[in-house]
């Protein structure tokens, strides 16, 4: 790799990902709201989010230690509620002044801040309204956007919102995240819908007041493979791709739901009697937006292999996050199954670089309005152990995992791709939404009783990359 890398520019963004409810901790400090996790967590009673890796106090160490191990950037999120803590209002003053600090902080150690507004943390106000259900949400969000992007003008580099597709699964298909509905098809149909529309209008704003930065939003994409090459099968592969990815995709950058989608997304909605609401004037606010985004966020973890399925919908998903939290079964469309040969993670999420090389490949060439690329997270989950505080963390399987999917990239980048950055998940080990705190990602360790922050091999190679260039 440390060769291949040569191939790279020397202004390529090597990058640490977090986000603010994960790492910040610190949930009730200067007069932050709640958000749709803190009596959800409280009530269930298995971890708590505070104080996560207390990113919102020892911030100075972490963007330095990212700094020392070569990375040049770093994404973090804005706590909605941290700067209205009902999601709409006054700002709270204590809740700006932190994000000015913090980004203070990076732009001075050379981390250059790539900044989402919104990463799965609804305030717990409009959460009860009905989320991204209730279309007055987009209003509160668009405000929200507004807000931040006249206040903190040092952020060159904004997302609006992180990981759609997850977010409306998570909540309204494998029911894990509040609300917790299963296989609410019609919700999470419109959730995305909703989101795609905030983000458009969040753009289009944003664009309109001439700020001199770049704005983009991030989609996890999992590339979606027939298991054998039936036509049942494609077709089953064709209809859950539209329901992840292809929808969100079309959204996005074509402005416009294309036929194809619309054909595999009704006869999802018909099946699952279904439906979706698109409102006189939405296509144009998404159409504005489409060739507005400056670059696009790609979070890529693993592909799925899909055969065809008729029976009831249901995941195998057992409560605790660890197994199976993607093994759907989804009616009249597919269902996720294992594939022989492909190894996978302790959490059973598939091994799979080739799936980012064939994801890149078809979006340069599929949606061109895309233009540049960031690989925003990539990363293994893993169990990492902790030795003694004079021994370096091994984690080899990371080290393995992010040195395949960096060829993948590279690979699709010599091909023509314009991929200009690539941001591991996660800087430092922090909060993971259904797992807690034994799913680890980071590049430094943290000792969650502690706080103390630890070196892993992987940053060490990181390092070492990064001087390599
Ligand atoms: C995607 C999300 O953006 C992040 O919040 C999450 O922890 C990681 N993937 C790992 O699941």
């Amino acid at each position: 790799m440390l060769n291949r890398v040569k191939a790279l520019p020397k202004n390529f963004v090597w990058g640490g990902a977090t986000a603010a409810y994960q790492v910040e901790g610190a949930t009730k400090a200067d007069g932050k709201g709640k958000t749709m996790w803190d009596d959800y967590l409280k009530a269930q009673g298995r971890f708590s989010p505070d104080p996560a890796s207390d990113f919102y106090h020892r911030y100075p160490e972490d963007v330095k230690l990212a700094h020392e191990y070569g990375l040049n950037a770093i994404r973090v999120s804005i706590a909605w509620t941290r700067i209205f803590p009902k999601g709409y209002g006054e700002p709270n003053q204590a809740g700006v002044a932190y994000y000015h600090k913090l980004f203070k902080t990076c732009i001075e150690n050379g981390v250059t801040p790539y900044v989402s507004l919104h990463h799965f943390d609804s305030p717990k106000t409009l959460f009860d309204q009905g989320d991204w259900l209730n279309r007055k949400n987009i209003d509160y969000f668009v405000a929200y956007a507004e807000f931040c992007f006249k206040e903190f003008k040092e952020v060159k580099n904004w997302f609006t919102i992180n990981e759609l597709i997850s977010l409306s699964l998570s909540q309204y298909i494998a029911g894990n995240f509040p609300p917790n509905h299963h296989f609410d098809v019609t919700s999470a149909i419109q959730a995305q819908h909703n989101e795609l529309l905030a983000h458009a209008r969040a753009v289009n704003l944003y664009k309109s007041l001439h700020l001199n930065g770049r704005i983009g939003l991030i989609h996890v994409l999992q590339p979606i493979y027939p298991i054998t090459q039936t036509p049942a099968n494609k077709h089953a592969a064709a209809l859950y791709d539209a329901f992840i990815n292809r929808f969100l995709l079309d959204g996005t950058f074509l402005g416009d739901y294309s036929d194809e989608t619309m054909d595999l997304i009704n006869e999802i909605l018909q099946k699952n009697n279904a439906k979706l609401d698109i409102q006189a004037g939405d296509m144009a606010i998404l159409k504005q937006a489409a060739t507005q985004n400056d670059y696009f966020g790609l979070n890529y973890y693993q592909s799925q292999f899909i055969q065809a399925y008729d029976g009831p919908s249901g995941n195998q998903f057992n409560g605790t996050g660890d197994k199976g939290s993607s093994s759907f079964s989804f009616h009249g469309v597919g269902q996720v199954v294992p594939k022989a040969g492909v190894p996978t993670t302790d959490w059973d999420w598939n091994i799979y670089p080739k799936g980012l090389y064939d994801i890149l490949k078809r979006i340069a060439k599929e949606y061109p309005n895309s233009k540049t690329i960031y690989i925003t997270e990539n990363g293994l989950g893993y169990k990492d152990q902790f030795v003694s505080a004079d021994q370096v963390i091994d984690d080899e399987p990371r080290i393995d995992y992010i040195d395949q999917h960096l060829a993948a990239l590279l690979q699709a980048r010599k091909e023509g791709v314009n991929v200009q950055g690539y941001f591991v998940w996660s800087l430092q080990d922090q909060f993971s939404w259904a797992n807690g705190y034994n799913k680890r990602y980071g590049l430094f360790y943290v000792d969650f009783d502690t706080q103390k922050r630890y070196v892993k091999k992987s940053a060490q190679w990181f390092k070492e990359l990064a001087d390599t260039m």
